[in-house]
């Protein structure tokens, strides 16, 4: 015998029973996506690793450590998309989107990043990601936040936590990092091997540092929200004012600087307590200068992506799986007419009721087997044909989670009453 094939670590895939649970959420949030105005978009799980290199930022841990590189059989590099924004903007170049236009998008699909896997953290993960092209004002922002919340609201979730940060423009971030790494400069021997390497690259992310020896030092280094620009301050001043304005609750994170390196101004992030170390359900923010980077015409752009495996984790649907499901019909049947007129049967009432889930005894077997199949397939109702249903052209129903007993009815009426046996 050969050797199992084992599946590539931090790739699980998702079996059939949680995949209901999965196909709710994702319902659930295309609703609400729906409900704003956002329309789906779908772009390659391939693209030119240039195309990230130079969006994400070459220093992030991203680009710089998890990213799926090959060389095609063009000698051309092509990396497995570690999220999706980068993509949708070059499609949207592509396709002339950004010329005085706004665009609402959203998409949904696997990302794929060499990270250590462990709890809500793999190396394949999914996203819900919306993007918003055209909107320079923070009202924008505001809606966003809405809709993210929206979406837990309709999941009904226990509160998450909402965290801000401003990153200013690309001028005044130059100024915040010089004088960020100027005071990590002084501070060069207390730091770890880890933000010594970030010291010179990526001075912001040491900030993210999760070590307890450096918290101190960080909460002294300087803010980035002293150095916005007028500009960039009023509009975080507005966005603060919009969510005090409708009580919705978040807390200023000065320390928020998120892993990708084309965020400008609003930073934002969802966080919860029940999820342990990986605890940020969402993230996103603005990218004003990233469109015309790529090449496209300058283009004030917001978004923000979920991790569905985060997400799903939170979400409890007991109650609401049971609902979703199809009624299921299970047709047995006995002798070789009968499994003739199966297939007959099964196909006319796919074809009158379509949102029914019609499942016919497949592999043979007596009664007594196929019965304990359509008990165990979930069935509500199995549809009995055997030698003397066929001769009398008539067809058994028999209830499968109810004590009703079993009828007979005419196999002309079966289609037109089926639904009083539901
Ligand atoms: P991100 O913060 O890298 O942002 O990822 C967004 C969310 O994806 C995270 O908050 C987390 O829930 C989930 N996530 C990230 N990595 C993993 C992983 N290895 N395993 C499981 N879940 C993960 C972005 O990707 C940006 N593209 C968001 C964005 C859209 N910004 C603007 N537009």
């Amino acid at each position: 015998m050969s050797d199992q094939i084992k599946s590539v670590r931090g790739m699980p895939a998702i079996l059939p029973g949680e995949v209901k649970k999965w196909q709710f959420v994702e319902a659930v949030a295309k609703n609400v996506l729906h409900a704003y105005s956002y329309n789906e978009i779908r772009t390659p799980v391939v693209e030119r690793s240039e195309l990230f290199q130079r969006t994400i930022g070459e220093n992030t841990d991203i680009v710089a450590k998890e990213m799926y590189t090959f060389i095609d059989r063009n000698d051309q590099s092509l990396s497995l998309r570690p999220e999706a924004t980068a993509g949708i903007i070059r499609a949207g170049i592509d396709q002339g989107f950004f010329y005085n236009q706004t665009q609402k998008l959203w998409s949904i699909g696997p990302m794929y990043r060499y990270e250590r896997p462990q709890k809500g953290r793999y190396r394949q993960f999914h996203q819900i990601n919306m993007e918003a092209f055209g909107f320079p004002g923070p009202d924008i922002d505001f809606e966003m936040i809405l809709l993210t919340g929206r979406i837990w609201k309709a999941l009904n979730l226990s509160p998450l936590q909402l965290e801000l940060n401003s990153l200013g423009s690309p001028e005044s971030r130059k100024e915040y990092k010089r004088q960020l790494q100027d005071y990590f400069h002084d501070h060069q021997k207390e730091l770890d091997e880890d933000s010594l390497r970030r010291l010179d690259r990526n001075p912001l992310r040491i900030l993210d540092s999760k070590n307890p020896d450096l918290q101190e030092i960080i909460e002294s280094a300087p803010k980035m929200v002293d150095f916005l620009d007028q500009e960039s301050n009023e509009h975080f001043e507005e966005l603060m004012a919009m969510l005090q304005d409708h009580a919705i609750e978040y807390s200023l994170n000065t320390r928020l600087v998120r892993g990708l390196d084309y965020y400008t101004r609003t930073v934002f992030e969802w966080t919860t307590d029940q999820l342990g170390a990986q605890a940020t359900v969402c993230g996103g923010g603005r990218y004003d200068a990233l469109v015309a980077e790529l090449g496209g015409k300058p283009t004030s752009a917001i978004g923000c992506a979920i991790g569905l495996e985060r997400l799903i984790e939170l979400v409890d649907v007991s109650g609401q799986n049971e609902q979703n499901n199809p009624s299921k019909i299970y047709i047995v049947a006995v002798g070789s007419k009968a499994e003739g007129e199966r297939f007959l049967l099964a196909e006319e009432l796919r074809e009158a009721y379509p949102n029914l889930s019609i499942e016919m005894n497949l592999n043979g077997g007596h009664f007594k087997q196929q019965f304990k199949r359509a008990d165990k397939a979930g069935a509500d109702i199995a549809l009995i044909l055997g030698d003397d249903e066929i001769s009398k052209q008539t067809v058994g129903v028999k209830p499968m989670r109810s004590e009703g007993h079993q009828e007979t009815v005419d196999r002309k009426e079966l289609l037109s009453i089926i639904d009083q046996f539901l």
